[in-house]
């Protein structure tokens, strides 16, 4: 475990656990916590084995959001510092949505504001039934910034994403599931086996595919089809080649010989030649 001032960091193998750590102040994101999180993001690019990468935070809350004091008020009056201040949380928020492992958020109770939009920039969610969400933007006087409009429309439903958007209602995780922003709640007693049934898969996995795969979804977003297919072409014979063509010599092979089903499980890489 490394424990930063506002962020403990738990790396196993393939997986890391990133705590927010302020549970005092609902593990609001002071400008300290967002130091400690870039740091957290490099420790785990520069570990090189790191597939998932879990976020969750201590105590009965997941992220109140920016913190309103720290990050808000206290600077506001000289530009440049609170330009500096802010721009170390959106470095990391912007980092985030590219990070080359796997992201989950495991929203362990209240997701405000910048909370809400960790749990959108993650490539998985899941979250409590009971935890409350909220763009709480609007009942302080401003619109969802720093990424956090971006991660309603694109995790929400219009109507939803404006509803929220303008009246600052809460969402619990039960309708955070239906609308889209999570992939699944359960009830509070089962997040942690939930989320790790969703990390046991995703580790088997190859770590190059699961990177690329990551990438030609975000860059085929915004692609015709024609070109879509010419980019994923193009990302397979990287793959190939990234993966020393692991696909055909041990996936592929293994099903030649009938020894699973690719439609209801994966390949075993215990056999691939490191
Ligand atoms: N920024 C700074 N401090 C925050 C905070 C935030 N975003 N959210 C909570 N805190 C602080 C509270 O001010 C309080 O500090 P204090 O003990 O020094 O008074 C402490 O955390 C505990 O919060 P409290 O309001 O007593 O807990 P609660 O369980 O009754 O309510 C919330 C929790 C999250 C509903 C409430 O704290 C809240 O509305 N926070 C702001 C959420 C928000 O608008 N976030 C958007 C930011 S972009």
């Amino acid at each position: 475990m490394i424990a930063l001032k506002t962020v403990n960091l738990e790396l196993n193998g393939p997986v890391a656990t990133v705590y927010l750590n302020r549970p005092e102040k609902k593990n609001a994101m002071n400008p300290q916590m967002h130091r400690d999180m870039n740091q957290v993001l490099d420790t785990i690019e520069e570990d090189g084995g790191v597939k998932a990468v879990v976020i969750t935070g201590i105590g009965d809350s997941f992220s109140a959001g920016m913190d309103l004091e720290e990050c808000f008020l206290q600077p506001f009056d000289d530009p440049q510092l609170f330009y500096r201040t802010n721009l170390i949380a959106l470095n990391w928020f912007k980092r985030l949505k590219a990070f080359p492992a796997v992201t989950i958020a495991k929203v362990n109770g209240f997701a405000f504001g910048g909370g809400l939009l960790v749990t959108g920039l993650c490539d998985l969610a899941v979250t409590s039934e009971t935890a409350l969400f909220g763009l709480s933007e609007i009942n302080f006087g401003i619109f969802p910034a720093g990424g956090a409009t971006w991660a309603a429309t694109h995790n929400l439903p219009r109507k939803q994403a404006l509803y929220y958007i303008l009246t600052g209602d809460t969402m619990t995780g039960a309708q955070a599931q239906e609308y889209g922003l999570v992939n699944k709640a359960v009830p509070a007693d089962q997040l942690d086996a939930e989320t790790d049934r969703i990390v046991r898969k995703i580790v088997k996995k190859n770590p190059v595919t699961l990177e690329l795969a990551k990438q030609v979804y975000e860059r085929t977003t915004t692609m015709d089809l024609p070109t879509a297919i010419d980019y994923d072409q193009a990302k397979l014979w990287e793959l190939s080649r990234l993966s020393g063509n692991e696909w055909i010599n041990v996936a592929l092979k293994q099903f030649e010989k009938r020894a699973y089903q690719p439609g209801l499980s994966t390949y075993n890489r215990a056999e691939v030649k490191s």
